[in-house]
């Protein structure tokens, strides 16, 4: 399958992807990378790897709307199959959600649907939560709470820092981003009526 990967910084996730592509773990392609920072490390990881990336900055359109489906043209020029959301800091507008309706993944730092949003790791740390951890889900018009494929779980010590339980999560999400990927690229894994399905068993 076709795979395309939206970024805006550092690409810690691409490169799981990039490396689970090339070893064949996952069977597919990323035919292209498309960032909203042209600053995105990413960006590097992608031209390293040879893959097509493109920027697009949100003050070239009059709203998000219109920049939404220039990158959703973009796409579809490309034949994408799959839309992976890897540190993309932009919520799409619906609009691009229903044109890539049940194939658009996204990685959340948190075990939803505990902490939709951002600073996911201080909200857990000043809680005072025993755990923390990722989920990789389906990505519907509301943020960060379409149906939920898998989750992995890091304990959080008292006496850790914020880097600490960053590294600690960062480290599971690419572990389990590649191997939902190659689920969807083998056909395994689908949504239906906003809920996610694995080998026929909603998850
Ligand atoms: C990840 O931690 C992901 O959960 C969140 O943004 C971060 C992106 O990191 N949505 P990277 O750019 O893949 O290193």
């Amino acid at each position: 399958i076709r795979i395309a990967v939206l970024i805006s910084g550092e690409g810690s996730n691409l490169q799981a992807l990039i490396d689970a592509c090339a070893s064949g773990r996952i069977k597919g392609n990323i035919v292209s990378v498309v960032s909203n920072n042209a600053q995105a490390y990413g960006l590097q990881r992608a031209q390293q790897a040879g893959i097509e990336h493109r920027t697009f900055l949100r003050k070239t359109y009059t709203d998000n709307q219109s920049m939404d489906m220039a990158v959703a043209d973009y796409l579809q020029q490309q034949q994408v199959d799959l839309v992976v959301l890897a540190g993309y800091m932009k919520i799409l507008t619906p609009l691009f959600i229903q044109r890539f309706n049940g194939k658009i993944l996204n990685i959340h730092p948190s075990l939803l649907p505990k902490y939709p949003g951002l600073n996911t790791y201080q909200r857990a740390i000043d809680a005072g939560d025993g755990e923390h951890g990722t989920t990789v889900h389906f990505v519907n018009e509301e943020v960060d709470a379409g149906a939920i494929v898998l989750q992995a779980k890091v304990p959080v010590f008292a006496d850790d820092s914020l880097d600490e339980v960053i590294e600690r999560v960062k480290a599971q999400e690419v572990r389990i981003y590649p191997l939902v990927v190659a689920w969807f690229a083998q056909g395994r894994l689908q949504l239906r009526d906003e809920k996610a399905y694995l080998d026929g068993q909603q998850l």
